[in-house]
């Protein structure tokens, strides 16, 4: 492995950090089976697991995974409420679980949309996990890029209107601590399943300087050994960039 790094010009070949995920293709798959939409968000669930257990030997050390965003409540109310349902019941299930796991759960989006009894469960699992470090999950609920920005936008705007804030500090290091994600790294991969090539308004500010991946499988067929494999893929083209860096 050490002489590996030797051939790619002397840098560190070094997998992706934080990976997002932007888990799409849950519906089509339990359409293929015959079966109602929500069969396909559970068997979804299921996936988050065993990828979040992938995590540490692949050496992720963040995991984003995109659960539902302010568009998704554009979905039947049938669907939605068996979301809901569902994230409630994640947690009830997982939590412990997570805790003895060291899994560190949090979640971004706004809040403010959904239910008190799903919003008292995530601040608990926050609160749970909170002194956790194998691997550091973030769930992405009632969450959108543009949203985000403009909640730290306006945050930003009322800490400038008290006083706390000089407005010629604004800059590209202060956004950021406004935003959702202030105390995680920016992602270094951002998966998509199901064939899709969009980003959706998923981490728009951070995504920056992420690298793409957008696979064909659905995200109920999305193994722990695929994810190996797009994971290494990121780490083969990180050192060809360290060999071009070298010359
Ligand atoms: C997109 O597939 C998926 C979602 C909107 C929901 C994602 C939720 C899960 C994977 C389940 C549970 C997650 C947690 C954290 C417990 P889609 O419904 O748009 O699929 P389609 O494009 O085939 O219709």
């Amino acid at each position: 492995m050490a002489e590996q790094k030797q051939h790619s010009g002397g840098r560190e070949a070094e997998g992706p950090r934080h990976v997002a995920i932007i888990m799409d293709g849950n519906g089509r798959w339990a359409q293929a089976r015959g079966r109602p939409r929500l069969f396909g968000h559970h068997a979804g669930a299921k996936r988050v697991r065993e990828i979040v257990e992938a995590c540490p030997d692949l050496g992720v050390k963040y995991l984003t995974i995109f659960a539902f965003s302010t568009e998704n409540w554009k979905r039947t109310q049938k669907e939605v409420a068996g979301l809901m349902s569902l994230f409630r019941r994640y947690i009830q299930k997982e939590a412990q679980d997570m805790l003895a796991r060291g899994v560190r759960t949090r979640f971004i989006g706004d809040r403010v949309r959904l239910e008190p009894k799903l919003v008292d469960l995530m601040d608990e699992l926050e609160l749970l996990t909170a002194e956790n470090d194998r691997v550091h999950l973030t769930i992405a609920l009632n969450y959108g890029g543009r949203d985000e920005v403009t909640r730290a936008a306006r945050r930003m705007a009322f800490d400038v209107a008290a006083g706390k804030l000089d407005p010629r500090d604004v800059d590209e290091e202060t956004l950021p601590r406004y935003l959702d994600t202030c105390v995680l790294p920016d992602p270094d991969l951002v998966i998509r399943t199901s064939g899709e090539a969009r980003i959706s308004n998923f981490l728009l500010w951070q995504s920056a300087y992420a690298e793409y991946e957008f696979i064909d499988t659905l995200w109920p067929d999305f193994t722990p050994e695929i994810f190996a494999e797009v994971v290494a893929r990121y780490g083969r083209r990180e050192r060809r960039f360290g060999a071009v860096l070298s010359e």
